[in-house]
């Protein structure tokens, strides 16, 4: 039997790299191989949880779709559709926050770094991690190609689902993160955080024009050391460089430090800034087109809620009978 891959992206501001080396990059070499069934989401439902205008939303829910399928996600390979238009999700996620603690939620880092940060947190921001297991486990996905950060969260997914199987019989599997060599890129500027879209100066986005993309890179942050070097304890901005050029040239951390020796901080950034805008022009092309396209993109979408709507169904049918609903 095929083992089931799922993972999920938000709909709130561009894809960056972070999500490309972490996630996407993932996603998209997973698609070859045949013993795996894949379903890949936009998870715009958990993008609610933040503030948003509803116009700028749409236009960011079609765009995701424009950055998954130039990134390399393919229809025919993998079923790519929008969260919300597989109603399942949320209708499992109710019967989960039923055998929720609160308390495990209120231990989640994601949660506690947004409202120390001042956010004020809405009941869906709490919940966020237990619509994340509904949309794994509605599919009986064991696999989830995911960042360091959603570690925590897929921890919660794994006890939902040994609570479920406990209380109710075995239903679902405890899914496993799978994570790459750059689970966890840091900002450019600042590498004792993630690089996120919260922080736009550290983070570098898949559509950054090439001028931009060398300006950040040039800015990026290093350190008073003579050489590269990889060491992300102890040098943690250099080290980050250093991994991003390792995933996106396909050499190994140290090969890279090897290559660079005796090159100073600024040829390297150079030579970094131009694999990056290599790298990424051919999706900045076929991004562009897609969006141009719009017909063509809510096709996919629609197609991919179809074909993943019915096993969502089976899925429900299944939980309902389990708890006892009528
Ligand atoms: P989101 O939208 O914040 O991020 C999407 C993916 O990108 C990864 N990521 C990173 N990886 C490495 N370094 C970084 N700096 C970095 N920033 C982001 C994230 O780990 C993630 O894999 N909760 C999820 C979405 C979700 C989901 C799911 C994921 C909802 N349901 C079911 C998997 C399965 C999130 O907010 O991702």
């Amino acid at each position: 039997m095929a083992k089931i891959v799922t993972s999920g992206i938000q709909p709130s501001g561009k894809m960056h790299l972070g999500n490309y080396l972490g996630m996407l990059q993932q996603a998209v070499q997973l698609q070859d191989n045949p013993n795996y069934r894949r379903f890949y989401f936009i998870v715009d439902l958990h993008s609610l949880t933040g503030r948003y205008s509803p116009k700028e939303k749409a236009k960011e829910i079609y765009e995701l779709a424009a950055d998954l399928l130039a990134g390399g996600i393919d229809p025919k390979k993998s079923t790519l559709f929008i969260q919300s238009h597989v109603r399942e999700h949320t209708e499992l996620a109710w019967i989960f926050n039923t055998i929720t603690s609160m308390g495990q939620l209120e231990r989640m880092v994601e949660y506690k770094e947004k409202v120390s940060q001042g956010i004020a947190a809405n009941v869906g921001l709490f919940d966020y991690p237990v619509l994340m297991a509904a949309d794994i486990l509605i599919y009986k996905g064991e696999l989830v190609p995911v960042g360091d950060d959603q570690r925590q969260h897929l921890e919660v997914t794994r006890d939902i689902a040994r609570t479920f199987n406990g209380r109710f019989g075995k239903t679902f599997p405890e899914p496993k993160a799978i994570l790459t060599h750059a689970p966890r890129v840091m900002s450019l500027n600042n590498a004792r955080q993630k690089m996120s879209k919260s922080l736009p100066q550290g983070c570098l986005f898949l559509t950054d024009a090439p001028k931009v993309m060398r300006e950040k890179i040039m800015r990026a942050e290093t350190d008073s050391y003579t050489e590269i070097g990889y060491d992300p304890v102890r040098r943690g901005a250099i080290s980050n460089l250093v991994m991003i050029y390792a995933e996106l040239s396909g050499l190994t951390t140290s090969q890279v430090v090897k290559m660079f020796k005796g090159v100073g901080y600024a040829e390297f950034k150079k030579e970094l800034a131009e694999l990056i805008i290599r790298t990424f022009k051919p999706f900045q092309e076929r991004r562009a087109k897609l969006v141009k396209n719009r017909s063509q993109v809510m096709k996919v979408l629609e197609k991919g809620a179809k074909s993943a709507a019915p096993i969502a169904h089976v899925t429900m049918e299944e939980v309902r009978r389990k708890v006892g609903l009528i």
